[in-house]
């Protein structure tokens, strides 16, 4: 059991939670997830660490409430209870030297950025942050995200903040610019991912994508999560969840995504 020590919502039907798990915390490095079931009937359901308190003992994760699962944890409250966690999963981040690292988040993949954009700044590296939303509302840790970035760009759909358009336009136009990027890092939306990669492909940019396949076990038995990686057929949960962005099938994990879109609304409305 692991109680659930601060609450807090970030945006519409966006959640963060501080949860205790002082052994994962401990062993916990960016990049890396958890599986949580909250009760006995529950679903297991991944979540990315946002941040580690070694002292405390927590973990913080925030999600989107896309489904029922989500939902249930968007109810708890703090001194609640989650049933339980499991983790750290997923082969961590490597973080090298490498000059600039251009690192995007869309959505709520803003959360998953924000440990990797903290570890290049750690590094040394030189951090160009990209963000971007639906909409103002829905733009998280941006103070948290600025305040770790040498240049922070801000982008939404609506124009309602920051630019108008996509976190790709501001890519383009970094790269038309000829700024030096040595690495770019993507997580959100697939079809975000999968346009980043596009236009770093023909410059020869080093690019990751954090991919989010649906995920059983979580511990390459279930072959759930499998994603097609340069030909090759690889388990997101133990071999990912980051790989080369150039490599990835993206087509097929946005189907694979799909296949349970019927049974998730009927479970949705039953909730
Ligand atoms: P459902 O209605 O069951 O599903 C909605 C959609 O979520 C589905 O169409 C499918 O695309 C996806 N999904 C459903 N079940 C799973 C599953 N078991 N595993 C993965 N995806 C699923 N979301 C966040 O909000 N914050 C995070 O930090 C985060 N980190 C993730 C890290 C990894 C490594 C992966 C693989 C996924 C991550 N996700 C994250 C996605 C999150 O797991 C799903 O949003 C969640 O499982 C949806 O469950 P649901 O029952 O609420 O929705
Ligand atoms: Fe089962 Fe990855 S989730 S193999
Ligand atoms: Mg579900």
């Amino acid at each position: 059991m692991h109680i659930i020590l601060d609450k807090k919502e970030l945006a519409p039907n966006v959640k963060m939670l501080k949860v205790s798990a002082p052994l994962v915390a401990r062993k916990s490095k960016p990049g890396q997830f958890i599986v949580i079931r909250i009760s006995e009937k529950g679903e297991r359901i991944p979540l990315t660490i946002v941040e580690k308190d070694d002292k405390i003992g927590s973990l913080a994760i925030i999600f989107q409430e896309v489904g029922r699962t989500t939902k249930e944890l968007g109810e708890l409250r703090k001194g609640d209870h989650i049933l339980d966690l499991v983790g750290p999963l997923g082969k961590p981040s490597e973080f090298r030297k490498v000059g600039t690292a251009v690192i995007i988040g869309g959505g709520i993949g803003i959360g998953e950025a924000y440990p990797e954009a903290k570890a290049h700044k750690a590094i040394g590296n030189r951090v160009i942050s990209i963000i971007g939303a639906r909409s103002r509302e829905f733009l998280i840790l941006e103070n948290e995200m600025a305040s770790i970035s040498d240049e922070i760009y801000i982008t939404t759909d609506d124009g309602t903040k920051g630019h108008h358009g996509f976190v790709t336009d501001i890519l383009e136009e970094l790269i038309n610019k000829k700024i030096k990027i040595d690495l770019v890092f993507a997580v959100g939306p697939p079809i975000m991912m999968k346009a980043v990669s596009e236009i770093t492909e023909p410059h020869r940019i080093k690019t990751l994508v954090s991919l989010n396949p649906i995920m059983v076990d979580a511990t390459g038995m279930c072959g759930g999560c499998r994603v097609n990686i340069g030909g090759e057929n690889k388990f997101a949960c133990v071999d990912g969840p980051t790989f080369d962005g150039h490599k990835v099938d993206f087509e097929l994990l946005i189907k694979r995504l799909n296949t349970y879109i019927a049974e998730e609304k009927i479970s949705c409305k039953m909730h």
